[in-house]
């Protein structure tokens, strides 16, 4: 925990294995907001996501480490997590399911934004899928992260609508706008709550 202005700071970590839209706007997001939150460190478990490359150039600390190949990569990364005294992790297109033994360490302590109206369409491909079956609407998720896919308990959702214009690069281009606007302000909202 760290004061600045006179306000207390948490630290969270943000977990991701690509592109890194979403870590780009909490970043901006707490850097223009007095939000209670800085970003810590960055930890990947893909060597070249973009997203590393985001950190890197916002000077934060980040890691590339599959932490789910191994319980010695996973006990670094929550060694890491206790160093820096992180108070929330945030998964933010982080394309693997945490091992039991991670959440039980973090419980109630992990959460992940997923581009669906859980619980439907947990896992890949949500948009190509959505699409297929005709929905009327999407939408995206904020849940608590447990031991299983996409399942936690839900924190917000976000309906956003399907016109007839509509594919999945468009869908997925409205999603991500509302996920961008949401997920900085509900992390803000969690940790008020701590
Ligand atoms: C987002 O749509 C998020 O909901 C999902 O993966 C995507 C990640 O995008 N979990 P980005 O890496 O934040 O750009």
């Amino acid at each position: 925990m760290k004061k600045s202005n006179g306000k207390i700071k948490y630290n969270i970590a943000v977990f991701i294995s690509g592109r890194g839209s979403n870590l780009k706007s909490i970043v901006r997001y707490s850097l223009k907001n007095k939000t209670l939150y800085k970003v810590k460190v960055v930890i990947s478990n893909k060597q070249k996501a973009t997203g590393l490359l985001i950190a890197k150039k916002m000077r934060i600390e980040s890691y590339y480490v599959d932490l789910t190949k191994s319980k010695k990569l996973g006990k670094r990364v929550l060694n890491i997590l206790r160093k820096n005294d992180i108070k929330l992790v945030c998964l933010a297109g982080f394309m693997k399911i945490l091992p039991a033994y991670f959440v039980k360490s973090y419980k109630g302590k992990i959460i992940n934004i997923h581009p669906s109206l859980l619980p439907k369409y947990k896992g890949l491909n949500t948009h190509k899928r959505v699409i297929e079956n005709n929905e009327k609407y999407t939408g995206c998720t904020i849940h608590y992260v447990n031991r299983f896919l996409d399942s936690g308990k839900i924190i917000c959702q976000r309906k956003v609508k399907i016109t007839k214009k509509d594919n999945k690069r468009s869908i997925e281009k409205k999603v991500l706008k509302i996920e961008h606007k949401m997920y900085p302000k509900i992390i803000d909202k969690i940790l008020s709550n701590l």
